[in-house]
């Protein structure tokens, strides 16, 4: 396990970045790619390993798949062209692949058996295929099917109208991708709205979804055309640099075509709201999602107040958000977000340990967290517990620590970044 040592920026942070393409949408291009009928090209697909390991599964499900660099190119055949895998279907990391997987594997008239990693391990399945037991197909697993190793026979399934606790896009899709080949209509209806890559992306693959507010409705038995998926930058990874720029006195950084689909910009909303500043340029969309350029300048930030149908808007950004708010003038108080405790880490529990080693003033609740802000921060011995996330959020830590920083694990921010700190080291030149 690796550990890589950091100091803080003896410059300003400046710069232009072009950030890795989006992960959600780079696993759905495969995943869908891989049972629409044609040939499904993409561009700026995600080399990070959890994408990765999406491809690794589909290929053993018997779908071509040739990736060069960042481009990838499937010779879909239908669902019908999936084959029953001789191997494991190992997911990593990756629990997007896992959940929406399995969704995709509900209508398969085959047995497949899916694992993942050790965060894997502890992560609840039964979110997923309680519905998809519903809908007909079977499943098992530790816990009655709660966790990993999960076996899966598909089949013919029947449409549901699923109400989820919570609200969470990989429940959302993994139900509908279901709900295609099922009898009737499936719909499911969330507390909030999450992100809708598979509603938008589903759309391009030719196939209908009927959305309200916090419901979706897909009529089964549609089929999906080949398609050709631009990946925008993920905003998840902008975030990183956003941060990094708003608290290195004197920075200014630009980020290149960063996706900024509504379902995903709490954190823009959240760092306007604390006084960042940040502005838009070369505003684009594919037709499907929206994108544009970034620059973010240094500014002071002031504490705020983050919760309800804001979570699923920045859940991922949460981590980088707490490190913001400790430079911020005032308290930050971070709520309803309970969904961060069955993340790849629990992450109110890794991000408070790990800042409160630093210096932090923060503290845990039981559905978020509250930070005091403008506190100084030390550079100390860190852990990523093998969480991307956490890993990159302490490298930013690192940039306005005094003295050294390791970070334990910091192998972990290839599943979502690679080259991260290497970029992060260009801006500081
Ligand atoms: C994702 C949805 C989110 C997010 C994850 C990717 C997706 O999870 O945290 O990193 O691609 O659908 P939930 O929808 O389970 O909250």
């Amino acid at each position: 396990m690796g550990n890589i040592s950091l100091t803080r920026a003896q410059n300003a942070l400046r710069g232009t970045v072009a950030v890795p393409g989006d992960k959600s949408i780079s696993h759905r291009a495969v995943m869908f790619g891989s049972i629409a009928k044609g040939t499904t090209t993409i561009n700026n697909f995600l080399l990070g390993e959890d994408c990765l390991s999406t491809i690794s599964c589909f290929r053993k499900l018997g779908v071509s798949i040739k990736q060069k660099d960042n481009t990838v190119a499937i010779e879909g055949k239908g669902f019908e062209g999936l084959s029953e895998p001789a191997e494991v279907l190992d997911v990593g990391n990756s629990g997007t692949t896992i959940r929406l997987m399995l969704g995709i594997l509900a209508n398969t008239p085959f047995h497949s058996v899916i694992l993942g990693d050790s965060s894997i391990g502890k992560r609840p399945m039964k979110r997923v295929t309680g519905p998809l037991r519903q809908m007909g197909a079977k499943l098992d697993g530790r816990e009655e099917g709660n966790l990993v190793p999960i076996s899966i026979r598909g089949g013919s399934t029947k449409g549901i109208t699923h109400t989820s606790a919570v609200a969470s896009a990989q429940v959302k899709s993994a139900v509908l991708l279901a709900g295609l080949r099922a009898e009737g209509e499936t719909t499911v209806i969330e507390p909030h709205k999450s992100r809708d890559h598979t509603e938008r992306m589903l759309d391009s693959f030719g196939v209908k979804t009927v959305s309200s507010e916090n419901s979706v409705t897909i009529t089964g038995g549609q089929s999906l055309k080949a398609a050709h998926i631009e990946v925008p930058g993920d905003i998840s990874s902008a975030a990183f640099f956003l941060v990094a720029g708003s608290i290195v006195p004197d920075s200014e950084i630009t980020l290149k075509k960063v996706g900024l689909n509504p379902t995903r910009t709490g954190i823009l909303d959240v760092l306007l709201a604390m006084g960042a500043n940040i502005t838009l340029s070369n505003e684009s969309s594919d037709g499907k999602e929206p994108y544009a350029d970034l620059t973010i300048t240094f500014s002071s930030l002031k504490g705020t107040e983050i919760s309800g149908d804001f979570i699923p808007r920045l859940i991922d950004e949460i981590p980088v958000i707490a490190l913001a708010a400790t430079q911020a003038e005032g308290t930050t108080i971070i709520k309803d977000a309970a969904e961060l405790k069955v993340k790849e880490t629990d992450r109110i529990d890794t991000v408070v340990r790990q800042l409160s080693a630093m210096g932090a003033d923060i503290e845990a609740t039981d559905d978020g967290m509250i930070i005091h802000g403008q506190t100084k921060l030390r550079g100390t011995q860190c852990d990523s517990f093998g969480d991307h996330r956490i890993g990159m959020m302490l490298a930013v830590a690192s940039l306005i620590a005094e003295g050294e920083t390791v970070i334990s694990n910091s192998e972990a921010t290839a599943v979502s970044y690679p080259g991260f700190y290497e970029e992060l080291k260009k801006l500081q030149q």
